[in-house]
């Protein structure tokens, strides 16, 4: 089934991240599209989305993000539609909001009728808070990186055989 991500970035990272998740799943049925251009149309036509945003501030949606968020994906209509999160992040420099932006879209997203997959363990990563974290568990992928760029690789191929079996 296709798949449509949907980053937002300021430097760059989210969208290379997202380059990486679709060339660990069958690149043919995935389209990524900057927030920036994305369209309530482009997001309905999909069942199963994939969602990607940097945290910026102390704990704040990217900026291109943050609008998309609330102006275009909040309006569309996501009924039965199963949604997977990534966040970009530094857990070294910002330890007490590290990736925040998943638990953001997801709070965001809750009551929508959407089925969220792809959370992911806690192990190994190294922070102070973030609210991302719901249970014991993400409720999305965070990656860092600044700080822990070398661990992305194995990260991002874990998560992508969670999502191979979750989404439709
Ligand atoms: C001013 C500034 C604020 C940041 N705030 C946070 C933060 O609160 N939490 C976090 O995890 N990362 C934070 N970061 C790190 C970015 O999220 C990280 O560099 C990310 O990879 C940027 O991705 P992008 O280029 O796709 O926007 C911050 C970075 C900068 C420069």
């Amino acid at each position: 089934m296709p798949i449509g991500i949907f980053y937002g970035s300021s430097t760059g990272n989210t969208k290379k991240i997202a380059e990486k998740i679709k060339s660990n799943l069958d690149p043919g049925l995935v389209d990524i599209y900057n927030v920036k251009d994305a369209k309530i149309s482009d997001i309905e036509k999909y069942e199963n989305i994939i969602l990607g945003s940097s945290t910026w501030g102390e704990g704040v949606l990217q900026p291109d993000f943050e609008e998309f968020l609330y102006n275009t994906l909040q309006k569309a209509n996501l009924k039965e539609k199963k949604i997977a999160i990534f966040g970009t992040g530094d857990s070294a420099i910002y330890p007490e909001s590290f990736a925040d932006s998943i638990g953001i879209i997801f709070e965001a997203l809750e009551g929508k009728g959407v089925t969220f997959v792809g959370e992911f363990p806690t192990e190994g990563y190294e922070f102070k808070s973030s609210l991302s974290i719901f249970g014991d568990k993400f409720v999305g992928l965070p990656l860092d990186d600044d700080s822990e760029e070398e661990q992305n690789k194995l990260r991002i191929q874990l998560w992508t055989e969670i999502l191979k079996s979750d989404l439709n």
